[in-house]
């Protein structure tokens, strides 16, 4: 078949499953039959458990604790059905919860909990394939790494976006519109009534968020990784295609155990470089960095931050979503979604064609036909929304790296930090230092900061070992009294994520944070820095003999403070997790796999 790339001509059947090691074991009958009493007394009988069907396990992320993924249960009905259709017997099971919205202190704390807890049951019982419920922002990256861990067949379910929010007549997308409601409050044309129905208008349905923020980019890139069928990232959750999907990838799962189609033969190089790609061109969020190096990591494969620049710097922006655009989660998937955007860059010979999929065939031959449905919510290539779409890489004395979304640079930007004729791809400012979230809400109005409109506004303590988890807190929004003065940004830089669904002109992911002594460590408020994007450099201009006096005042200090753990995970994770730049891993975790 045209683009069929099995890996292997073997007779599929004859192989042994992994699960037979539990439940039909000539060689260890003892533990066989205690293994198979436990699992009868559920229902599944002796002769199933024995009949040498493959055991697919259904990792279910959904639950009241967290609804994005709720769906989910539902979905897993018609998951089931397709298992059993294609001859395998499903056990379903819960993943620790993870609500991006919900979860204190931050919900990247919990990536890495979810990840280890699913490792442990896909390795410990008996499973020979899983199908991965993926869809709130970090459900998709904790499921992928754990799965290239283990490295038994796998395949990705979105639980698929919201429907799309309404209010007035005019498109809401989810947490873009809490930025918007925000102002409304601020300037008095709301209430607290009225800011409340706002932003709960975004969210009509069940399903994940509505715009391209971070889920809607992690459930697209597993698509366009291979780890989904084709054209089921974008689907939205109430849809009956989503039931249909459900169904289709759990016919597949089976056959993938059959083929011993693995999650290495799937993530290879090739299918990062395509996904880093794909991400410039829908304005993926700027988490997809961190939680695509985190998984090449898991899976073995070399990605370096500069190879976010070098590949996807500049590809242009195609997909019309908020928060860049104007369009939500239905008119993404009317248009044509996941399949129509790699079919864009195909033809620009921007895509590794040959990479294999889930359903057994390459990206091309998967997407060799998508045309886009509907060209406002989906630019042909030639016709893009913004140019350079991707990330740039920066470096200096604040930090070894960091990354910044050239595209979000507005005309009034340019026109105030970015305009002088003798240096017009440099600027610098004032810095302005804010510890850690609870300082910078405590102390952003404080008259006494005397913050202006060439300020630089800094967030530190924010990282993966500042803040466990590294909180998503480096997108400030300037003083109220220039917000009034007509001032809307101020350009942000920090050791922190930014949610993917704001949109303001900053340089994050800081790496090394100043938890662990980076530059930003030693920075003072009244500083100036200069950020030069044309050497891709942001250095603080203060004297080498300066910053070692500083460095060895903060030694004597015992290091930067940051706040006790609250928790044991938080402590258990500040000791081993890396730096956000290679994807806050645990470090002791990658040499598994
Ligand atoms: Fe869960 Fe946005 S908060 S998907
Ligand atoms: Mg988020």
């Amino acid at each position: 078949m045209d683009g069929k790339a099995s890996k292997s001509d073997a007779p599929l059947r004859d192989r042994p499953l992994r699960s037979r090691a539990w439940f039909d074991n000539p060689d260890n009958i003892d533990m066989t039959a205690l293994y198979l009493e436990r699992y009868l007394n559920f229902g599944l009988s002796q002769e199933e458990l024995q009949s040498g069907r493959p055991i697919i396990g259904i990792a279910q992320t959904g639950s009241d604790l967290s609804p994005c993924n709720r769906h989910h249960l539902e979905l897993a009905k018609r998951t089931r059905d397709g298992i059993r259709e294609a001859g395998g017997i499903a056990i379903e099971f819960p993943v620790h919860p993870i609500q991006e919205t919900g979860k204190r202190p931050t919900a990247g704390l919990d990536r890495n909990l979810a990840y280890l807890g699913l490792v442990e049951v896909l390795y410990g019982y008996p499973l020979d394939g899983v199908v991965l419920t993926i869809g709130c922002d970090k459900t998709t990256p904790a499921l992928l790494m754990a799965a290239a861990t283990v490295n038994i067949p796998a395949i990705a379910l979105s639980v698929g976006p919201m429907l799309n929010g309404w209010y007035k007549g005019e498109r809401t997308g989810s947490g873009t519109i809490v930025w918007k409601a925000r102002e409304l409050l601020a300037a008095g044309e709301i209430d607290h009534a009225g800011f409340v129905k706002l932003v709960a208008s975004s969210a009509p349905s069940t399903g994940y968020c509505n715009t391209m923020g971070t889920a809607t980019t992690m459930n697209s890139l597993a698509e366009a990784l291979g780890m989904q069928l084709p054209g089921s990232a974008a689907i939205p959750a109430p849809y009956r295609d989503r039931q249909e999907i459900a169904y289709r990838t759990g016919l597949r799962i089976v056959e993938m155990v059959h083929e011993d189609l693995k999650p290495s033969d799937i993530l290879t190089r090739d299918a990062f470089l395509n996904a880093i790609r794909v991400n410039s061109a829908i304005g993926g969020s700027t988490n997809a960095p961190i939680h695509l190096n985190a998984l090449a990591r898991h899976v073995g494969v070399e990605l370096s931050i500069d190879d976010w620049q070098t590949y996807g710097e500049h590809v242009p922006l195609l997909v019309n979503l908020q928060p860049a655009g104007e369009y939500l989660g239905e008119d993404y998937y009317h248009a044509g979604g996941v399949p129509a955007v790699v079919n864009q860059l195909m033809g620009q010979g921007l895509i590794a064609e040959d990479a294999l999929t889930a359903n057994g065939r390459t990206l091309g031959a998967n997407c060799g036909g998508a045309r886009i449905e509907d060209e406002a919510v989906i630019r042909p290539y030639d016709q893009p929304l913004k140019a350079n779409a991707g990330f740039r890489v920066l470096r200096g004395n604040l930090f070894s790296s960091a990354i910044m979304k050239m595209s979000v640079i507005s005309a009034e930007f340019r026109v105030r930090y970015l305009s002088n004729p003798d240096d017009p791809d440099a600027f610098e400012g004032r810095a302005i230092v804010f510890d850690g979230p609870e300082d910078y809400h405590a102390r952003i109005d404080d008259p006494a900061l005397a913050i202006d409109d060439m300020c630089i506004l800094f967030m530190r303590g924010a990282g993966p070992v500042g803040y466990p988890g590294a909180a998503e807190v480096v997108n400030m929004r300037a003083p109220d009294y220039l917000i009034k003065a007509g001032v809307h940004a101020l350009p942000c830089i920090g050791d922190g994520r930014q949610s993917g669904t704001s949109g303001s002109p900053s340089i994050l992911n800081a790496s090394p944070e100043a938890a662990v002594g980076g530059g930003l460590a030693l920075l003072r408020t009244g500083d100036r820095v200069r950020i030069d994007l044309k050497r891709n450099s942001a250095n603080m201009l203060v004297p080498e003999e300066e910053l070692a006096r500083r460095r060895a005042e903060l030694e004597a200090a015992g290091g930067y403070a940051y706040p006790a753990s609250q928790t044991p995970w938080q402590e258990i994770q500040r000791g081993l997790v890396g730096q956000l730049e290679t994807g806050a891993v645990l470090e002791g975790a990658v040499r598994y796999q």
